[in-house]
């Protein structure tokens, strides 16, 4: 504004005003009528080329994504050998992109031209009009001169502005969709008034817990249970039945329909999510890492954790033995979501972050599922050092891992169809004692397997 539009402003004003004091209304008509239209052809063009950027930008994001996308799941484009695939897919979305980049380009062209012909004929006139006042005697040469010199005086500066507005314009294209974004509402947010989960035992409540993803698909069906202070409760069913459901829930990613969730008494909607999701720690279904070190990705339950707690936490998740085995140890990176490591060491790297975290409630979302029985067993007994006096909400298939538990929630289709202890299920014979048998029959034939390996 101040070193370039304003004086570009006045530059303006000053030049016609001379033009007209000078060499009459003609010459400053032809002037003023020259900007007006400038400006006016400069608008209305960039107006009009936005859309090829907006296309660009569109483009260039929808190509950025297939890459990132097939790059990541190299693995699966590989299983299925869809390389080419992939890359036809990509060439498609670059290809227009290179339309959009190239027509934005023309654009830009049909801009700089049209200008540049605005500005010639303006010129063109003034000088017909100072020859003819020069042929008259009215004009002297110099004025010739001096009229054509301003009109040049102004080109520049117009140039420039025709410029600048120009990339403002596009930026602001460019911007649109980070704005876009930072106008999402967001779904959960912290309440008016919302307090930090105080000190407390860490008892959970869910009564009559009504939930779906979307409006016309209900998931949870009238959910109530409770897992007392220190107390262990297991969640057992089929795939599909609303298990993972609950603990996002307990972490509030969602807000429940109908019911409430309580921990110690306090809805968790009165609550600040940061206090909330500080006092859960969760050792999710699909483990994903950062890429870099195991350390790192250990320390993450605890950023501020030391080397020595990094270590202990390690060796209570039973990972310690291999990660002496890797050349870099604790510094190895783990690539991209922790593709380097196999399914089980990503488990219990999940584990050890967990038991580093040290959270009032914890969460285990078949935390042992990528495991052999053996290891399942070693780290059990640590699990189960870390979850004493802690309350602990165990989502498991293999009901073995979940005999000793207070209670056992069967969950078929978002409802609760039996509940009760390991026994007391195994004596109703239903659900619960049909899938313990099956387990069961499986369960024999591994302990033959690994007695014979032994
Ligand atoms: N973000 C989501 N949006 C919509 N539907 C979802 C979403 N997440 C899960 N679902 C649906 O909710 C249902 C319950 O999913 P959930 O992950 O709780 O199952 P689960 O009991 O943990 O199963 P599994 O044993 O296979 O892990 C599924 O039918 C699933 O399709
Ligand atoms: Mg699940």
């Amino acid at each position: 504004m101040l070193f370039n539009i304003i004086p570009t402003l006045l530059k303006i004003v000053f030049i016609c005003g001379i033009m007209w004091v000078e060499y009459g209304f003609a010459m400053s008509a032809v002037t003023a009528v020259t900007l007006v239209g400038y400006i006016y052809f400069t608008l209305a063009v960039t107006e009009w080329r936005l859309k090829f950027r907006r296309k660009m930008n569109d483009k260039d994001s929808e190509a950025n994504t297939k890459a990132i996308d097939s790059l990541l799941n190299f693995e699966t484009v590989k299983y299925f050998g869809n390389e080419e695939h992939e890359s036809n897919r990509y060439d498609k979305a670059i290809a227009g992109y290179e339309k959009a980049a190239v027509r934005s380009q023309t654009s830009l062209a049909y801009l700089n031209v049209g200008q540049g012909f605005i500005i010639a004929t303006g010129l063109v006139l003034v000088m017909i009009i100072s020859i003819n006042g020069v042929a008259s005697g009215a004009m002297t040469v110099g004025d010739f001169v001096a009229a054509h010199a301003f009109l040049m005086l102004l080109v520049q500066p117009l140039n420039f502005l025709g410029f600048v507005y120009r990339e403002i314009k596009q930026s602001l294209v460019d911007m649109e969709k980070m704005f876009e974004l930072l106008s999402v509402n967001q779904e959960i947010g912290d309440k008016e008034g919302a307090v930090d989960l105080p000190e407390g035992q860490g008892e959970i409540e869910f009564s009559h817990v009504n939930f779906g993803y979307e409006d016309n698909r209900q998931i949870l069906h009238d959910v109530s249970f409770k897992v007392g202070a220190g107390q262990k409760v297991a969640i057992v069913g089929p795939s599909g039945a609303g298990k993972s459901t609950i603990s996002r829930i307990l972490f509030r990613f969602y807000d429940v329909n109908d019911g409430a969730v309580t921990i110690d008494g306090h809805d968790i909607r009165d609550l600040t999510q940061s206090s909330l999701r500080k006092s859960i720690g969760i050792v999710p279904q699909d483990t994903v890492l950062f890429n870099d070190t195991i350390e790192y990705n250990i320390g993450y339950g605890r950023p501020d954790a030391s080397k020595e707690e990094i270590r202990e936490a390690a060796r209570l998740a039973s990972i310690d033995s291999f990660i002496e085995k890797l050349p870099d140890g604790f510094d190895t990176i783990v690539g991209e979501r922790g593709l380097k490591l196999s399914g089980g060491e990503k488990q219990r790297v999940a584990i050890a972050r967990t038991i580093l975290k040290q959270p009032r409630i914890l969460l285990f979302d078949e935390a042992t599922s990528a495991l052999d029985t053996r290891t399942e067993r070693e780290i059990q007994e640590s699990l189960k050092a870390v979850s004493k006096d802690r309350t602990t909400l165990v989502i498991a298939h293999r009901l073995s891992t979940v005999v000793d538990a207070d209670e056992i929630l069967v969950l078929d289709n978002g409802k609760i169809v039996e509940r009760g202890t390991h026994q007391a299920l195994l004596e109703q014979g239903k659900q619960y004692s049909e899938m313990w048998t099956r387990q069961q029959e499986v369960a024999n034939y591994q302990e033959k397997l690994l007695q014979v390996q032994e």
